[in-house]
């Protein structure tokens, strides 16, 4: 089980904080000027990916106090917990194995009497079965003409992870299937896809892991409504409607037949499961055999979390800047920054990952924490994000720990191209790091023969401070295998932020309240009256109907 234990308690919170003085005057420029082997010292491969912790503002004591408290908060016996299947997720009373489902050994892994393992295969050769049928052709709609399009209904975890993914390997889509996705219970989503649909060609996924979720089962409603409007017959509904869920009796109800269930189990979290049925999308967009080497390389990166020692565990070390920077250097705020248009749609998925496990004030005693936690996750691709808000970490008051990730080769080496972004992302870095201080900034208007009352008076907005923290990730390529690494890196790391942060990572009840008050304002706006609300929800209420 857990340990369940304050970190601020921790001997190595409290060197931390007095580790942090020390640290905090410090500039990276100096650190590295310090030491020439910075970079190999605090860089970590696992694969084809490297990870470059070296520009962050940390020295080898940051790591070893880190380290020590990853010890004493006992990050190797919740690794340990997470793996054995025991039932760290206690506010819901379950198991947290998304990491059985790209598990390839022969390990038993027994879950309420049951060997997890072999039922995850049976549901992975019910898919592969089901996406061989699809490409070969075999599996036709009611007229007998092929799929062509795939759509997925979903949302959150059951729509950011797939859609994250089939962007992400568009270079590695089969042809001949379209793949879509709607997750938005705004109906303008689900218009905007099935305008360009036919149903005769269009099979639908509904995926959600409770079936119970209003967004997603208003929008198959609405799909099957659009899909019966052609077909007419209910019987048609089986060619074209599967569904992912571990509530199997929800999906029969719904009208899909049982066969076209593939299931999943409460041991798999929302926003852990693209690796489960919930990848159905990805294996129909890409093939079963690149899915399978997706999970290959979760896998590899699951094996290198629970067998690599602390200071040389990319999730932990991961989770412990994170930490550091949070809890120490207080920042508020998180950049992913992919350097790959492809990756584009990496920072949304991760802010469910971090934000919903994470993003949590009840400790796991029940008390309020007096720390912070999750700090909030943002960022978009480069360059496209250095001409909006780069201004701001370059030049602005708070400091913003980065992620910056590409890969070394592109998928389309046109031209230039990749050398040009791939400049872009060294030199962003280098540049976060290193700043210009006022004697470089003096000499570069000198030498472009600017008058010294115009240059004083510029001089201080040219000024960067540097000293900004980053971590370059880079993969050879972005394959399956290594997007599969990276994605269950990211995934460890939260795990560790909540083990450290002593909060349950999880559950999300955070988004029960918000839904209550939805269904009881829904009835009150079909029905075209309202009960007790404050001035100011019950006058938003009145203006829309007003409006209608
Ligand atoms: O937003 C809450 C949440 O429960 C997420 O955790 C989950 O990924 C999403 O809703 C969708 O849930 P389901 O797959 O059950 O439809």
């Amino acid at each position: 089980m857990l340990k369940n234990f304050p970190p601020i308690k921790t001997e190595a919170w409290r060197k931390l904080e007095e580790h942090y003085k020390n640290v905090q005057p410090q500039h990276l420029r100096d650190l590295f000027a310090q030491d020439p082997q910075r970079f190999e010292k605090l860089t970590f491969r696992l694969n084809d990916t490297l990870y470059d912790l070296s520009k962050n503002r940390i020295t080898q004591e940051t790591v070893h106090l880190l380290t020590q408290l990853a010890e004493e908060m006992d990050v190797p016996g919740a690794i340990e917990s997470l793996f054995g299947g025991e039932k760290i997720n206690a506010t819901e009373n379950r198991a947290v194995l998304h990491t059985a489902l790209r598990n390839f050994t022969d390990e038993q892994l027994q879950v309420d009497g049951e060997n997890a393992l072999q039922e995850v295969r049976q549901v992975q050769e019910q898919m592969r079965s089901f996406c061989n049928r699809l490409h070969s052709g075999e599996w036709t709609g009611y007229t007998g003409k092929r799929i062509q399009n795939v759509v997925n209904i979903g949302i959150g975890g059951s729509d950011l992870g797939p859609k994250m993914i089939v962007e992400a390997l568009k270079k590695y889509q089969k042809p001949g299937i379209e793949v879509y996705f709607i997750s938005n219970v705004d109906g303008t989503d689900a218009a905007e896809v099935l305008r360009r649909l036919d149903p005769e060609t269009t099979l639908f996924i509904i995926a959600s892991k409770t079936f119970t979720t209003k967004e997603t089962i208003t929008n198959a409603e609405t799909a099957r409504g659009w899909f019966l409007n052609k077909a007419v017959d209910r019987e048609h509904i089986k060619k074209h409607f599967v569904a992912l869920s571990t509530n199997i009796e929800a999906v029969t109800k719904f009208g899909i037949a049982e066969e076209n269930a593939f299931r999943f189990w409460d041991w798999v979290g929302g926003r852990f499961s693209l690796w489960s049925a919930i990848g159905l999308s990805v294996a129909c967009a890409l093939g079963y055999d690149k899915f399978e080497e997706l999970l290959r390389g979760a896998e590899s990166m699951d094996k290198h979390f629970r067998q690599a020692p602390i200071q040389e565990n990319i999730p932990v070390l991961m989770a412990l800047l994170s930490i550091w920077y949070t809890n120490f250097f207080g920042c508020q705020t998180h950049a992913i920054l992919p350097y790959d248009q492809y990756l584009r749609l990496l920072p949304e998925y991760l802010q469910q990952l971090l934000m919903e496990s994470n993003g949590k004030s009840t400790d796991r005693n029940g008390n309020r924490v007096d720390y912070q936690t999750q700090p909030v996750v943002w960022g978009a691709a480069g360059t496209n994000s250095q001409h909006s808000f780069f201004q701001l970490i370059h030049q602005g008051t708070i400091l913003i720990p980065c992620d910056f990730i590409a890969p070394a080769q592109s998928h389309n080496p046109i031209g230039n191209h990749h050398p040009l972004l791939l400049s872009n992302y060294f030199a962003q870095t280098e540049a976060l790091l290193k700043g210009k201080n006022a004697e470089e900034v003096r000499q570069e208007l000198e030498q472009k023969g600017m008058a010294s009352e115009e240059l004083e008076q510029l001089l201080p907005h040219k000024l960067f401070e540097g000293n900004k923290p980053t971590t370059s990730i880079m993969m050879k390529k972005l394959t399956p295998f290594e997007l599969g690494s990276l994605v269950a890196m990211y995934e460890h790391k939260t795990f560790v932020q909540g083990v450290i942060w002593n909060i349950f990572s999880f559950d999300q009840w955070g988004v029960e309240l918000g839904k209550q008050l939805a269904g009881t304002i829904e009835g009150e706006l079909l029905q075209g009256k309202s009960s007790e609300h404050d001035s100011s929800t019950k006058g938003l209420m009145a203006y829309y109907t007003e409006n209608q």
